[in-house]
């Protein structure tokens, strides 16, 4: 799997960590920035993780910024994404196991470390059900993007 991840300044030193805990569950990872701490606009690395995974070009993505929040708006304008803002454990394995979620947004303001990992584990353990009802769910939100 390819995993492909960027963040703010806010989320730079939660980007190393979860760069480390991908390469540890054997995926692929592939930072797409930036590459210091210096302040920096959030929805311009938002958007090379979101569109990568909207064009296939990675399975799924993971973005971090100081609250989660910002990332979330810019990675949900894109067609086929599906970015959840978790918190915790339940909502990590209800983000896949229900939403069929493809990119993991985190807050490295709000998270500590030991719970920003537990969650990163969840999410990447976690199949999707691929139950009707829940593929019928998130197909009208797809069809959502596409109006
Ligand atoms: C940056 O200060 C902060 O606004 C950003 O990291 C994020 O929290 C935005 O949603």
């Amino acid at each position: 799997m390819k995993i492909a991840i960027a963040s703010d300044h806010a989320g730079f030193d939660m980007k190393l960590l979860a760069i480390n805990i991908i390469k540890d569950l054997g995926f692929e990872i592939i930072d797409l920035g930036p590459t210091t701490n210096n302040s920096v606009d959030y929805p311009d690395y938002g958007k090379l993780v979101a569109k990568g995974v909207s064009n296939g070009a990675y399975d799924k993505g993971i973005l971090i910024c100081g609250t989660g929040l910002g990332m979330s708006y810019v990675a949900n304008k894109y067609e086929s994404v599906l970015a959840a803002l978790c918190t915790n454990e339940f909502m990590a394995k209800m983000a896949r196991a229900h939403n069929n979620a493809n990119i993991l947004v985190l807050g490295a303001r709000v998270l500590g470390d030991d719970l920003a990992t537990s969650i990163i584990n969840v999410f990447f353990n976690t199949p999707f059900s691929n139950e009707e009802r829940h593929n019928r769910r998130l197909n009208k939100i797809l069809d959502l993007k596409k109006n």
